[in-house]
């Protein structure tokens, strides 16, 4: 038995660590749990923030490229009966004055909404209680920094999920996806708030603005549906800076996440006020997509980090081999990305490598 566990674990390293050329790595580079993959790096390491479902887990890793025998604790698994003791998604993990914040997805009851709450809905909702909510920990590593429940964050009682923090010099921001009204079930848009801290929001209702709704083919579903917008989604937007140019993006995912056509698309501050969605430009084609010519399909909700020496960027993102298999066949994979001349990033097609690994691992 022991045998059998070391040999699977030794051709799980062979896959992804590639023995024959140590300076290459394949995708994927986790295998299990494969979702919302959200990775920064924190003195020499890589922490990777996952959910579970029912809790809250961070991995961490020397090298960005395998995390099959990475260390895993659990930071955060709330007893039942709270509004955030279920569906626990999109965890993500940010330094922000000075202490840590994780901001996640979560609903009761695994959000099934009795009669009299889905007879209001447009179609059917069953994300009709997600709401964003915000753990705080202080110390100088996430690895030995305690979290507690701090808030939830002020939706106005409506769906939001994979919230984010935007930060610019204008202030801090939340940006979740979204719906107009409390019961529509879908478009899911991406919405933005102020923030006075990052566990309370400062805009009214009146102020929360919609800056991207999914209105082109490419974010429809299925692919440029004509008739009504269920399931067309815009969700798990990801700030990225050119810190070359100054310019900011919205990284965010399109179309459905259980689906081939999943694809991460680009919004770009082209004014100075976040807030201003007329501010905001859309690029009309998505920017990251399946590739089927190597069996890539699905790919989406992506993070961005650093080679360990610095001086690379990388995309850590989720994809699928087989799409007819939805959510469960979802893998995190990696892969480096450049800038092209007008400051836009620009994204690699999707695929399995062999790559060449970071600079500096
Ligand atoms: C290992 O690397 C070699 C040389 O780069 C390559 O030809 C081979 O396909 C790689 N194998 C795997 C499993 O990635
Ligand atoms: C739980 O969610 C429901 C529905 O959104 C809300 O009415 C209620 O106030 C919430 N409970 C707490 C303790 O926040
Ligand atoms: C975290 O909590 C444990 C158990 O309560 C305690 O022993 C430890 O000192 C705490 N760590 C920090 C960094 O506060």
């Amino acid at each position: 038995m022991l045998k059998l566990l070391i040999s699977v674990a030794l051709a799980t390293v062979a896959r992804c660590q590639n023995q024959s050329n140590p300076n290459t790595f394949t995708n994927p580079i986790l295998e299990a749990g494969g979702a919302d993959p959200w990775v920064i790096r924190h003195d020499g390491w890589y922490y990777l923030a996952q959910s579970t479902n029912d809790a809250i887990t961070l991995s961490r890793s020397k090298i960005l490229t395998n995390w099959n025998t990475a260390e895993s604790r659990i930071l955060f698994a709330p007893p039942p009966g709270f509004n955030y003791s279920t569906d626990i998604w999109a965890p993500e993990l940010h330094s922000i004055n000075d202490a840590w914040y994780i901001i996640f997805t979560a609903d009761p009851r695994n959000d099934s909404p009795p009669p009299e709450v889905e007879m209001w809905c447009e179609y059917n909702c069953p994300a009709v209680h997600h709401r964003m909510y915000v753990l705080e920990g202080h110390g100088t590593s996430p690895w030995t920094t305690n979290f507690t429940y701090k808030s939830q964050l002020d939706t106005y009682d409506q769906f939001a999920i994979d919230g984010t923090y935007f930060q610019y010099k204008t202030g801090l921001y939340h940006i979740y996806s979204c719906w107009f009204r409390k019961y529509d079930g879908w478009p899911a848009n991406l919405c933005i708030t102020r923030l006075e801290n990052p566990w309370t929001v400062a805009s009214p209702f009146s102020e929360r603005q919609i800056i991207s709704v999914p209105t082109l083919p490419w974010e429809k579903t299925p692919y440029g549906r004509a008739s009504n917008d269920r399931l067309s989604s815009n969700e798990a937007p990801q700030q990225l800076t050119n810190t070359v140019t100054g310019q900011e993006f919205i990284v965010f995912s399109a179309a459905r996440s259980d689906n081939r056509n999943y694809c991460l698309a680009l919004l770009e501050l082209v004014g100075t006020d976040p807030m201003n969605p007329a501010d905001w430009r859309k690029h009309q084609y998505p920017v990251f997509y399946q590739n089927p010519a190597e069996e890539v399909y699905g790919v989406g909700h992506a993070s961005f980090v650093k080679s360990s020496d610095g001086s690379e960027d990388w995309i850590v993102y989720h994809g699928m081999r087989d799409p007819t298999n939805g959510w469960s066949a979802r893998t995190i994979r990696t892969q480096r990305f450049t800038w092209n001349e007008d400051g836009t990033p620009n994204f690699p097609k999707p695929g399995y490598g062999p790559y060449p690994i970071p600079s500096g691992q």
